[in-house]
């Protein structure tokens, strides 16, 4: 049985097919990427999508498919209204079973799947979300979270104040590889984090310092934060693994970081493949699989859907 996914929350509209075996049989997307200087606009994130969408479908034979899942929350309405749209049309057309999904557990799922993960402490680190969760008593659980912005959001401003275009991490991750450390804000909250006052503090600097030096010590910082507070994720929770997804489990630096913590704890650190670590087809069409016997109430987009809440 194969299910098509549509991903479509916020910069990336995604097509992909995988079957209940996890064989993945198809895969395209399109990512919009906003003029210098600028950041995600809804309505020029509609109209990407909505332009790209019949590219990307026109590949596919529907006859392969048996479900179809869709993106159904969180993420930017305007954005999620098209691969909704779309994918109840072609449900309605084709007569296949419809199933909305959390984008954040397919970001999860994706990553369990890729590196044959069972229960592991979950590390979601991406533009929209920083969430330290682990599945507990029928669904997951956040154990912590950013209190403010999420990380990847923190690089993708401070990219565009130094000029860069989005997505900001990679740019960062370059500029950052080494540097002399400049003292920057660092503020854990027991299992929770803050990055705003962090990001203003970096901003701040950029006349006074070169761009290596505080994009090094920019990711030193938060990936430690972010490193100390898994570790006292597997202190209260006691599993065995850590699983890194999300766009910005790209990070070498953060990875490098992870690895020592978890080496050092006794539990083993694994990472979702860079290709699927950002928001793709795959992911939503993964979560379709494993929900498809499931039923939602409703199909209508969740601009606001927890990865701790079910429908
Ligand atoms: P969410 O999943 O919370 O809805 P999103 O879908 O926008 O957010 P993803 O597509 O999973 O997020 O990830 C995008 C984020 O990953 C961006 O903030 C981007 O800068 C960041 N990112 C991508 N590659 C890297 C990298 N190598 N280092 C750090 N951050 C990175
Ligand atoms: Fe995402």
């Amino acid at each position: 049985m194969n299910c098509l996914g549509i991903e479509s929350t916020a910069h990336t509209f995604g097509i992909g097919i995988i079957s209940d075996k996890g064989k993945i049989i198809y895969e395209d997307r399109k990512m919009f990427i906003p003029k210098k200087g600028s950041g995600f606009i809804p309505s020029e994130l509609f109209n990407h999508h909505i332009k790209v969408a019949p590219k990307l479908l026109k590949n596919i034979n529907m006859d392969e498919i048996d479900c179809i899942a869709f993106s159904q929350g969180p993420g930017i309405p305007n954005a999620l209204n098209v691969g909704a749209s779309i994918a109840r049309y072609l449900s309605k057309k084709y007569k296949k079973k419809l199933i909305g999904i959390n984008h954040c557990v397919a970001h999860i799922e994706i990553g369990k799947l890729l590196t044959d993960s069972k229960d592991p402490l979950i590390v979601y680190l991406s533009g929209g979300n920083t969430q330290i969760i682990a599945y507990n008593d029928g669904g997951y659980r956040v154990f912590g979270e950013s209190l403010d912005i999420p990380v990847g959001n923190v690089l993708d401003v401070f990219a565009r104040r130094l000029g860069l275009k989005m997505p900001g991490g990679p740019k960062i991750e370059k500029l950052g590889k080494e540097g002399k450390y400049i003292e920057l804000p660092y503020v854990v909250k027991g299992m929770n984090l803050s990055f705003t006052g962090i990001l203003t503090a970096a901003s701040e600097k950029i006349k006074s310092n070169s761009k290596k030096d505080i994009c090094y010590s920019l990711q030193e910082t938060v990936f430690s934060m972010i490193t100390e507070v898994t570790e006292r994720g597997l202190s209260h929770t006691k599993k065995k693994e850590v699983l890194l997804v999300g766009g910005v489990a790209s990070n070498k630096k953060l990875i490098n970081m992870m690895n020592i913590m978890c080496s050092e704890y006794g539990v083993k650190c694994k990472v979702v493949p860079m290709k699927y670590a950002g928001d793709n087809g795959i992911n939503i069409a993964w979560a379709g699989i494993l929900s498809r016997n499931s039923k939602n109430k409703t199909n209508a987009i969740d601009q606001n859907w927890r990865v701790d809440q079910k429908k």
